[in-house]
Parts: structure tokens; sequence; C-alpha cells
């Protein structure tokens, strides 16, 4: 089992990393192409820029390895859900994504030979899940925030809940530009949520602020925030990092205890993802609650 308290994340080199089908807005295989050499160069310097913050930040980092034909597979959110040692394998909707689902398998279950995982359980056939990325781990409030509604299925719900024995809020997403719910929100330790309102249905919007315990908890990111995926955020200890970050979401975040560091992640952007996307803790334990401070 990972010693406690120290953050353990999975990543994937981008080796293979690049544009080359269309399963989301962001995504242009042709603009990928125009500049393809400049790309890839800029997504390895991130890519190792990003690690070395984490690093930096003391998180450990156990790394997946990339594999020819696979270029998603950078994005390790969408892998699996993790809680208590024990992992959820994704199941992709699109066919293009499908195929990183063996490698998944086989990575998590050498960490599982390997004592940092205790089981691995894979979804129903037909039942779509994209992990973490669709499934945030509230350490504040004890419990999953689900999206649904773009890659992820409803049903899939009750599935997680079974097999954590915790709470899953779902979320309904209607924008395809935020396809994933790491996409327009993300759970600040403090049980603060900075979140993208336009990204989810009006129920969901009002079940947010329910579920978070009144508006107060809330953090909205404007349009600009929305459109560098800054909301695609990993928080190690009381550091934030972002791809980008504007002002007032900085001030805000300052204002809830919590320092911002910019890693640039503009080549993984035009894929449609950023920090959260890239990284996929495997820590979390729901004995760990964090306590709440002074909204
Ligand atoms: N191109 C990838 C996709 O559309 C990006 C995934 C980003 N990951 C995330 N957790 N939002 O699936």
């Amino acid at each position: 089992m990972t010693s406690a308290g120290k953050p353990r994340l999975v990543m994937c080199r981008p080796d293979y990393f690049e544009v080359s089908y269309a399963i989301n807005p962001w995504m242009d295989p042709k603009s990928w192409d125009g500049e393809r050499d400049e790309l890839t160069r800029r997504s390895q310097a991130e890519w190792q820029s990003l690690v070395q913050v984490f690093t930096g930040l003391g998180a450990d980092v156990e790394f997946l390895a990339p594999v020819p034909g696979a270029p998603d597979l950078v994005f390790t959110a969408n892998a699996a859900i993790v809680l208590d040692g024990k992992a959820l394998l994704a199941r992709f909707l699109d066919d293009e994504r499908r195929i990183e689902e063996p490698f998944n398998e086989a990575f998590f279950r050498n960490l599982v030979q390997r004592g940092m995982l205790r089981d691995v359980q894979t979804l129903p056939k037909g039942m779509y899940q994209e992990g973490a990325g669709d499934c945030s781990w509230d350490p504040t409030r004890g419990h999953f925030w689900a999206g649904h509604g773009q890659r992820s299925r409803l049903e899939s719900v009750d599935l997680i809940e079974d097999y954590f024995g915790r709470k899953v809020v779902p979320l309904e997403l209607v924008d395809p530009k935020f396809y994933h719910v790491d996409t327009c929100l993300s759970v600040l330790p403090s049980g603060h949520i900075v979140y993208y309102p336009p990204a989810f249905s009006p129920d969901s919007r009002r079940l947010l602020e329910r579920e978070a315990g009144g508006a107060a908890w809330l953090i909205a990111a404007d349009d600009e925030d929305a459109a560098t995926l800054a909301v695609n955020m990993v928080c190690i200890g009381d550091t934030v990092v972002m791809a980008a970050c504007g002002e007032r979401l900085e001030a805000s975040i300052n204002k809830v205890g919590f320092n911002v560091v910019r890693s640039p992640l503009t080549s993984f952007g035009m894929s449609g993802g950023a920090a959260f996307c890239l990284t996929l803790r495997i820590d979390h334990r729901s004995d760990r609650q964090s306590s709440r401070v002074a909204a």
C-alpha cells in the first residue's frame, strides 16, 4: 500500500501523442499536421515540465508505458477511477480510445502485484464510463462528482457507488466542448469547487450548489478560463497546478488558501486536455477526509 500522505500520480510519456482523429470539438487533425514537428517537440517539453512541477511539489509519479497508435493514452485520468486501493477500469465510448483498455488493465493489474493497489474491476459491456476524468473524488464531502451526458453513462453511477461504497453525485454535461467533468469542475482539498457553470444543465447546477453546501463553496471560472482548460487543475498540498489561469480566478483561488502555478500545456489543449487529464491520483483514501475551512 502507498505510504500515507504522499500524493501518487500515474502519468504516461507523450511519445506517440498527436491529434490524428477528432472525438471532441478541440481536436483538429489538420491543424496538428500543419505544425506536427513543432507540436511534437512542444508536447514533450510541456509534459516534462509538468512532471518536474509535480515531483518538485513532493508527488511520486508512476509511469504507464506509451503505446504507438494510442495517442490519448497520455490522458491517464481517463484510465480508471481509483479510491482506497481499488481501481474501476474505464470503458470508452469511442473506438479510437477503446484500444487503450487492455494497456490500462495490464498496468493496473501490475500495480496490484506490486502492492500499490488491492483490487481491479471492469465495467459490464455496453456501460461507458471514462475514469476519474469523468468522476472526481471530493475528499471533503466524501463522495464523487460524476459527469454524464457526453462520454459516460448515467447508469454507471450505481456501479461506481456499489464498487466503492461511496455516494456519487451525477452532473449532466450539456456542452460538447466540456465532455468530461474534469474539463469544467475541480475540487480543492479545502472543499471549494472551481467550475464553469455553462457546461452543466440548470438542474445539475442547482444540484451542485446544494450538494456543495451553498454558493460560498463555489468558484466560477469565466469563458476565458474555460477556453484555456484552466479548470482542469491538479492540487498538490496548497499548490494548484494549471495550464493557464486568469487573474480573477487566481485571486479567488489565493483567497481560499492556495497558490497557483502555471505550467503551459497548449499542445495538449489541442486534444482537449490539460493538467488534471494528464494525471491520475491513485492514493486517495476515503478515510482521509479533509475538513472544511471557513468559506
Ligand atoms: N482527446 C482526448 C479525448 O477526447 C482528451 C481527453 C482529456 N481527458 C480528460 N480527462 N478530460 O478523449
